[in-house]
């Protein structure tokens, strides 16, 4: 039996992994502009790491993480999510001793046991970002507007953020309090995570799947904000708009991940099939210390690759473009074939994308291949160009062929481009 994929992973193959790039660059590129540098950070690291990080009660970490024990006994898991592993190398390796803010960003797979559907993966992909060491409510903007102007950069439209603020620990206990008196007389009607939640994790009860319709009066966190808590988010909203971030307020919002302490945001568009999600992030103040730093504040995003391709594929954006190739060589007989060999070799490290037969093909076959794969020429060496010290030059676009002098064919090609 042939083998297959693993359920909820994909194959991108070439034609389509061409898209990836084009994000993955812009992404790159983006950061560049506004100053976040690159993280690599393990696929797997300790299972108590997501667990006090991203949070006991969460979906995440109650039923969707890939968990194993390795050989020395260790209990590790695939990364669910890029937050806490940049986080904890953050620690680690004490960036917080950078007398700035430390900006970083990433790009890779995580994993997360759920029931696939079309934009929800088991492996799937994230660009996301980490601003740790300020509590400025402009760096919240920032990042807001970063993901935004990704977004609408690599031509997608219809994109909207929803924002909310999850307040500081006294606004969560004075929230806890009223959503309880909300939720307690439905408590026998709720499934039983909500029931189990509502005693652990009362606020997690809003990010339920199955009865997420019940909760449509639910109170707002928003009435439940302090003094501080207010102010920032007053001022984040300020920016966005000053920064032309179009934005609408959820204060249902409360993310599926238990470390976001005031700003919470998600990135919204129609066209992932039943997902309307294409990615979230916000203010983390107590996740740092939670897994053993400095009491550092962060906030930080993380934007799903498979949707955004899927965006962009909805919307009839193709960013499918292979830079073409420059010169296919064509060999005729066998004494040209060492030379063609060297010559291709020759191309190649002069900076020409070049290609040439390896099954011994007649010309023709050659020609076809030159064809297929959108060369601007086809050089074609025979034995008698060869003895020559020369070599057939054919435009394929025009069809117009000459004579090249064999050390000249670099430079021909090069000063035609
Ligand atoms: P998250 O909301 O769990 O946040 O995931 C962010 C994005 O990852 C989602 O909006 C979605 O686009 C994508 N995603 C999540 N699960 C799947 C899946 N199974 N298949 C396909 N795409 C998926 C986080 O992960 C936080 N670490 C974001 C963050 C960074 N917060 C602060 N900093």
């Amino acid at each position: 039996m042939a083998f297959q994929k693993p359920k909820g992973t994909q194959d991108f193959l070439p034609g389509t992994v061409e898209i990836w790039q084009t994000v993955e660059q812009k992404a790159r590129e983006m950061c560049r502009r506004f100053n976040y540098k690159e993280i690599r950070t393990p696929i797997f690291e300790s299972t108590e790491l997501f667990e006090r990080g991203v949070g006991e009660t969460t979906d995440v970490v109650e039923k969707e993480m890939y968990t194993f024990s390795d050989k020395g006994n260790r209990s590790m898991t695939l990364r669910p999510e890029g937050t806490a592993g940049a986080v904890r190398s953050y620690v680690e390796n004490k960036l917080y001793g950078d007398p700035d803010v430390t900006k970083l960003y990433y790009i890779g797979p995580m994993f997360r046991y759920e029931r696939p559907q079309a934009g929800r993966y088991r492996q799937f992909h994230q660009f996301g970002v980490e601003a740790l060491g300020a509590v400025d409510p402009s760096l919240d903007a920032e990042i807001i507007s970063l993901g935004y102007h990704f977004m609408k950069e690599i031509g997608l439209s219809g994109v909207l953020v929803e924002i909310n603020s999850v307040g500081n620990a006294d606004s969560r206990a004075a929230y806890r309090q009223t959503l309880l008196d909300f939720l307690t007389p439905m408590k026998e009607t709720l499934c039983k995570d909500c029931q189990s939640r509502m005693e652990r994790n009362p606020l997690r009860v809003l990010d339920c799947k199955v009865d997420q319709e019940k909760f449509g009066d639910a109170p707002s966190i928003l009435d439940s904000l302090d003094e501080e808590c207010a102010t920032h988010f007053e001022k984040v909203k300020q920016l966005l708009s000053a920064m032309g971030v179009e934005y609408r307020i959820n204060h249902r919002l409360v993310r599926g991940l238990d470390y976001y302490t005031h700003t919470a945001f998600e990135y919204k568009a129609q066209g992932i099939g039943a997902i309307d999600t294409v990615g979230g992030g916000g203010r983390y103040n107590g996740l740092v210390a939670s897994i053993g730093g400095p009491d550092q504040p962060g906030i930080g995003f993380g934007l799903g690759m498979e949707r955004i391709a899927l965006l962009l594929e909805h919307q009839g954006i193709s960013c499918n473009e292979q830079a073409p190739l420059d010169v296919y060589l064509v060999g005729l007989g066998e004494q040209a074939e060492d030379e063609v060999a060297k010559l291709l070799n020759q191309l190649r490290v002069a900076g020409i994308a070049a290609e040439k037969d390896y099954q011994g093909r007649k010309m023709k076959a050659q020609m076809k291949s030159a064809e297929r794969m959108q060369a601007r020429f086809a050089a074609i060496l025979g034995e008698d160009e060869w003895s020559r010290g020369e070599i057939a030059l054919k435009q394929l676009s025009t069809g117009e062929q000459r004579m090249v002098k064999l050390d000249e064919l670099i430079q021909t090609i090069q000063q035609s481009s």
